[in-house]
């Protein structure tokens, strides 16, 4: 199979670990007999420095025309000490994600074996976790109205949803739930906000649609707290997007680090694949990150973008080998010798 692949460092430890996914593809490639066709673009703040705007038209053309887009991360301190800079890199991912169309970010939570000492939480609360939350990801706060009143002194950012924009993050629930255990989470703060209501009241209406399918609703701040008390309890959760950022970040403590989760996000165009963690400036060009949340995330994306189920269980499967080993970054090693990032990354292409 040809595979045309977008490929997007972005800024911080993204070069780094975006080599060890490109590492890993290729030699699936070969194994497996596909060509990848890799295009590299700018992101960021390195395309800020380069061209002056986070996310360029020829970047986007780029992820238009690719059949799948692999992303590392973007951010840098210069930006997030700067409350008053007018362009930022993380624009750059929002203006990708809204013309893309990518309103649905896929952010499976899962335990390893191997690593279950390594989560703070207790091992008999985390052990056999496996849930996935489906975070909206092109409307509510992140792009609602926003602006200073009252000569600056007064700042305000909306949330808004449409009852369409609910009902495509929610079917895409619906239908995750009836591929996994038929149990759906709806997240919200109905007992507060307008957009919660509407959410609650256009997921309502299309239980009949799914009748197999257990759906809970439940308050954000009670979600936060089960989530860690009882991980367990969940399968699928859908929820707006800030909701969802929070609560993602909170639920990667139980795999035991946040260089593990990977997403997917998918829409209307051309589907993207990032670890969910950030750029980590203070790691940058230290060769020491996690590669395994973007490698992982390149496994979803043989599957989900392509199909090809056999190419991801293997990218799992040395993965586990991997964390079975010991063959990993300082965030996991403990007492034990921490790997350099593409030491990881040579390693995991060696015994694919
Ligand atoms: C994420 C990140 C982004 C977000 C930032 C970098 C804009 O935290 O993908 O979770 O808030 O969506
Ligand atoms: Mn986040």
């Amino acid at each position: 199979m040809k595979l045309n692949i977008a490929l997007l460092p972005g800024d911080g430890i993204g070069p780094e670990v975006i080599d060890q996914a490109v590492k890993v593809c290729d030699t699936i490639a070969e194994k497996y007999n596909h060509q990848i066709n890799w295009t590299s673009a700018l992101t960021g703040a390195a395309a800020i420095d380069a061209v002056g705007e986070p996310y360029p038209d020829k970047t986007h053309d780029v992820c238009v025309n690719a059949d799948a887009v692999l992303f590392g991360a973007i951010g840098h301190p210069r930006f997030d000490n700067d409350p008053s800079a007018k362009v930022r890199p993380e624009q750059g991912l929002l203006k990708m994600r809204q013309k893309l169309g990518l309103f649905a970010n896929v952010r499976p939570t899962f335990t390893f074996p191997s690593l279950i000492d390594k989560s703070p939480l207790k091992q008999e609360r985390i052990e056999g976790t496996d849930l996935v939350f489906l975070r909206e990801l092109t409307s509510g706060i992140y792009f609602g109205k926003r602006g200073r009143e009252d000569n600056g002194n007064t700042a305000y950012d909306t949330c808004t949803y449409t009852r369409e924009e609910v009902q495509r993050i929610a079917k895409k629930g619906f239908e995750m739930a009836m591929s996994r255990s038929k149990k759906l989470c709806c997240v919200d703060k109905a007992n507060v906000l307008e957009s919660s209501r509407l959410w609650r009241e256009t997921v309502q209406a299309m239980e009949k649609d799914y009748p197999e399918v257990e759906v809970s609703y439940e308050f954000v701040d009670a979600v936060a707290m089960r989530l860690v008390q009882w991980p367990n309890s969940y399968d699928v959760l859908i929820t707006e997007n800030l909701f969802g950022d929070i609560l993602t970040d909170e639920a990667s403590v139980i795999s035991g680090s946040m260089g593990l989760m990977p997403s997917a996000s998918i829409g209307e165009k051309t589907s993207l694949f990032e670890p969910i963690h950030g750029s980590y400036p203070q790691a940058a060009g230290k060769d020491i990150a996690n590669p395994l949340a973007t490698v992982l995330s390149a496994a979803m994306m043989f599957e989900t973008a392509f199909g090809l189920t056999d190419e991801a269980q293997a990218i799992r499967n040395v993965v586990d080998k991997s964390l079975h080993e010991g063959v990993v970054t300082e965030d996991l090693a403990g007492n034990s010798k921490a790997y350099k990032t593409s030491e990881v990354g040579d390693w995991l292409a060696k015994n694919i």
